[in-house]
């Protein structure tokens, strides 16, 4: 919901070693995914392992308020009883997304073919963040969006009675765009085909299929040609949540930063679209084992065995940026530890997420006496090596979880504290993340 309450400043100071097992929660983009195809579904849909943060919570009740029932069964199991795609009823109140762009982007396109009108909002950060990215290619379905300036929050959006599939050229490589237009298209007749130019992750293309909708890719000169079929009857579905590649960055990390640590993470989703900050942390010199190759709810998974050890910078191909994109705060972070300079660059979708991400590290770093090279699209951090970060600064998470989170991992190796000024957003994506973390040894408080 929105707002966060009192600024809760968080602590943290070099530890190590770290060891244990860290239990990750369950996968976000694949929760959100999971609810929302579970409301459009004909029957009941059983989900475990959902992520059980304020993002997909406030999703949950976004779809409670469009009609289907959501209901809690235990710790991250969950019932959904979906009202079918064109089942939809007009929320009698304002949809409120919380922090969560993933959230609203794809409620809207979900909601862009219903004859109703919905209002969305969010919290400070959501409200500033841009929504004609997906407005834009709604708006060729029949839906009408009027927002504030720049299409921010909040917005009301009134879906197209007779919709009109679509043919969209994404000009962002952004799942979130992807997803809303594949949703919308979910309750438009004939084929909705949506282009993307780079491979952005790809669980709304798999989850649409597990429910039974007909969905094509195919690989060409343009990019990624995706299909789907519209109007279809989804089947409900059993769905066991992966736990989210993105959350266990930061416990990785941690076990990387912090002296003689040696962690187990098991079970983490390796999705090729969303695993590049695992390639990079091979390429950097991490000691990870990847132990257990398996499949877990039609994602390939793994036990990731995480040994401390020095770092060495890296320049990250920019064609790798889609697959972690979520990643570059932490890296920035582990960067900051490393022998030599590490080399961000093709990063500009950055600067929209929850806060401007390359802004927010390049201050916080510099405010820890790391030196950084900063542009429009990129990112150099100049490694000090495993001793060598002052710390002792206090950093803003601008309402951005992963800001928050990459800063304690960072004080766990910086000579002095890191402080952030508040940790309340962690608990957007990750509500255990401290309890798992000092569990592991680390001193965060
Ligand atoms: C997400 C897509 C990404 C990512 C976000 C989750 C998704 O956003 O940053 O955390 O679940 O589709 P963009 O679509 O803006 O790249």
């Amino acid at each position: 919901m929105a707002g966060h309450g009192v600024p809760a400043p968080m602590r943290s100071t070099k530890s190590g070693p770290l060891t244990g097992t860290a239990e990750i929660p369950g996968d976000k983009s694949i929760s959100h995914r999971a609810l929302i195809l579970g409301a459009l579904s004909v029957g009941e849909t059983r989900i475990t392992g959902l992520l059980e943060g304020e993002d997909v919570l406030d999703t949950g009740r976004a779809m409670a308020a469009f009609g289907a029932t959501v209901e809690r069964l235990g710790e991250g199991e969950w019932r959904v009883a979906g009202v079918g795609v064109g089942g939809f009823r007009e929320p009698e109140d304002v949809i409120d997304c919380g922090n969560s762009g993933t959230g609203v982007r794809l409620i809207m396109g979900a909601v862009a073919t219903s004859d109703l009108t919905a209002v969305f909002t969010g919290d400070a950060s959501l409200r500033s963040r841009p929504m004609g990215r997906v407005t834009e290619p709604l708006a060729l379905f029949g839906a009408t969006a009027t927002g504030r300036r720049g299409g921010r929050l909040p917005l009301a959006l009134t879906g197209a009675a007779n919709p009109l599939p679509v043919t969209y050229r994404s000009p962002v490589p952004s799942a979130q765009v992807k997803s809303a237009v594949l949703f919308a298209g979910l309750n438009a007749p004939g084929i909705t085909t949506l282009i993307e130019r780079e491979a952005t992750r790809d669980h709304t293309e798999r989850m649409l299929t597990g429910f039974g909708a007909e969905v094509t890719t195919e690989i060409t000169e343009e990019g990624r040609v995706i299909t789907l079929r519209g109007q279809p009857e989804l089947r409900p579905q059993a769905i066991a949540v992966p736990r989210d590649p993105s959350s266990a960055a930061f416990p990785v990390a941690a076990a990387l930063l912090a002296e003689g640590s040696e962690v187990l993470v098991p079970g983490i989703g390796l999705n090729p679209t969303r695993a590049g900050f695992y390639d990079t942390m091979v390429e950097m010199g991490a000691d990870i084992a990847f132990e257990n190759r398996r499949d877990e709810g039609g994602e390939p998974a793994a036990d990731l065995r995480v040994r401390y050890g020095v770092l060495k910078g890296v320049e990250v191909p920019p064609e790798r940026a889609a697959s972690m994109i979520d990643e570059y705060p932490i890296l920035a972070a582990l960067a900051a530890t490393a022998e030599g300079r590490t080399v961000m660059r093709g990063v500009k979708e950055l600067r929209v997420k929850e806060s401007d991400r390359l802004d927010a590290m390049a201050r916080g770093l510099e405010a820890c006496g790391v030196r950084i090279e900063e542009g429009p699209d990129f990112l150099i951090v100049h490694g000090m090596g495993a001793d060598g970060v002052p710390g002792g600064a206090t950093v803003e998470s601008r309402l951005d979880h992963r800001i928050a989170m990459a800063f304690l991992c960072l004080g766990l190796a910086t000579r002095a504290p890191v402080t952030v000024d508040d940790a309340g957003p962690i608990a957007t994506s990750f509500p255990n993340f401290v309890p798992l973390m000092r569990g592991l040894g680390a001193e965060i408080g």
